[in-house]
């Protein structure tokens, strides 16, 4: 059977035939990746700024990554969690010394580290905190993203994301998000709360950034209620925003550490994407023993979770993050990127605002949420050879690779300058 397909028509009708409409791509069929460029099938050549929603951390294909999976298929790709395998324990140890916690729970993707973060964290609230049965309650924010399954929908803002999928899961409650006297009130007021699940920065929301010390106050709340503060950092972690963690703040050493004083634990970290660069699906949850030795065997898990193939590939993808000193990168040419978003928006009315962390950005553009604006710059964009996606209407989402160098990020952004100020509404 021919498996690839040589024009960009052919691929979109094959997906939109035979595939479920559950997506809605822009019209570039990407045949290869290299670092920071993606090429269509044609052969042309783009800048990737979206990183595949930032598990591209470390470019696409990096070599590193590349071989520790070509290895590691070769000579032992899955055991089940029925065995031990000679790889699971030293990516155990090197994850959870790399982030600071005693245990790693592995999972596969974002959605799945979510749920088993909701697990893990009901389950302490019975068992530790002595909350009744059933009637555990975990905060979350309005606005969030936490990934697709039937419980994290329940929660979701978004009627899209939820509607007709319910009965809906009970047992969450929603604050506005960066509202700490909304926290504060519904941690003093309701009963049976076990823990607040938050991303540090709203990454598909629209890249909101909350106030400087929203992490920290609100994980100091949740510790005066016995609470447990559970970061969802799918998306913001592994350098993105300009360090290892957005819990970290403003700390941007190399390695990661506890003592900075900007760093604020979580007693529950879930990541995904970049943890294998965007080779494989991996996650994880991380947790000290307090709160992880809660779960015992047969309550938990996951067929490929854990799998030496994803071990690996993780293990190079995070010693990727630190050789190359990816936090740094981030942090610079985030300074540089949005330096330059603030230039060209005195430029122009057609752009309200730039905000973010790191290489965690995104414009905003001035027409309506329901305007087709925004996904008509990035089809302009697209034909200009830069990869970019609205979210939520009238917002762009801008993250590239942090592998990118400051001159390749000086071309995009003279790319963008030139697309918004010539553009045509
Ligand atoms: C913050 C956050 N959590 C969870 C998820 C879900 O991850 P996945 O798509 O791998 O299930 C995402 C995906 O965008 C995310 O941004």
């Amino acid at each position: 059977m021919q498996t690839t397909i040589d024009t960009s028509d052919k691929a979109i009708d094959l997906e939109e035939r035979y595939g479920a409409h559950n997506y809605h791509p822009l019209p570039v069929v990407l045949a290869k990746g290299e670092g920071v460029y993606v090429w269509d099938v044609e052969g042309k050549k783009y800048f990737d700024f979206l990183s595949a929603y930032s598990a591209v951390n470390q470019g696409h294909c990096h070599p590193r990554i590349v071989n520790a999976l070509k290895e590691q298929a070769e000579t032992l790709t899955l055991t089940s969690r029925a065995f031990y395998n000679d790889v699971l324990g030293a990516y155990e140890k090197y994850v959870t010394g790399y982030f600071g916690f005693d245990k790693v729970l592995p999972m596969n993707t974002g959605a799945e580290a979510v749920e088993t973060a909701i697990k893990i964290c009901r389950k302490w609230g019975y068992e530790k905190k002595g909350v009744p049965e059933n009637e555990a309650r975990i905060i979350i924010c309005e606005n969030n993203f936490h990934g697709r399954t039937t419980t994290i929908v329940s929660f979701s803002s978004d009627e899209n994301a939820r509607k007709n999928f319910g009965p809906y899961t009970p047992g969450f409650i929603k604050i506005a998000y960066d509202d700490i006297d909304a926290l504060e009130k519904v941690l003093e007021s309701e009963k049976n709360v076990v823990g607040l699940l938050v991303e540090p920065i709203q990454g598909e929301a629209g890249v909101y950034t909350p106030a400087k010390d929203f992490v920290r106050r609100a994980q100091e709340a949740c510790h005066r209620h016995d609470t447990l503060f559970i970061a969802d950092e799918v998306q913001t972690g592994i350098a993105r925003t300009g360090s290892l963690l957005a819990c970290c703040g403003d700390c941007s050493c190399q390695e990661h550490c506890e003592r900075q004083p900007t760093y604020t634990k979580p007693d529950i970290l879930v990541l995904g994407k970049a943890l294998s660069g965007g080779v494989y699906p991996v996650s994880a949850v991380l947790a000290d023993d307090a709160v992880m030795n809660v779960i015992k065997p047969g309550q938990h898990g996951s067929t490929f979770g854990g799998n030496p193939l994803g071990c690996k590939v993780a293990i190079a993808a995070l010693d990727v993050v630190k050789d190359e000193k990816l936090m740094v990168n981030a942090r610079r040419l985030g300074e540089v990127f949005r330096e330059r978003m603030q230039q060209l928006i005195e430029k122009t009315d057609l752009i309200k605002l730039v905000r973010g962390k790191g290489l965690l950005n995104a414009i905003v553009v001035n027409d309506g949420p329901a305007s087709s604006t925004a996904w008509d710059l990035c089809v302009a964009l697209k034909e200009n050879g830069l990869l970019a996606k609205p979210t939520h209407g009238n917002i762009i989402r801008f993250a590239p690779p942090l592998v990118m160098t400051e001159d390749q990020l000086h071309e995009c952004c003279d790319i963008i300058q030139k697309v918004v100020l010539g553009f045509k509404k």
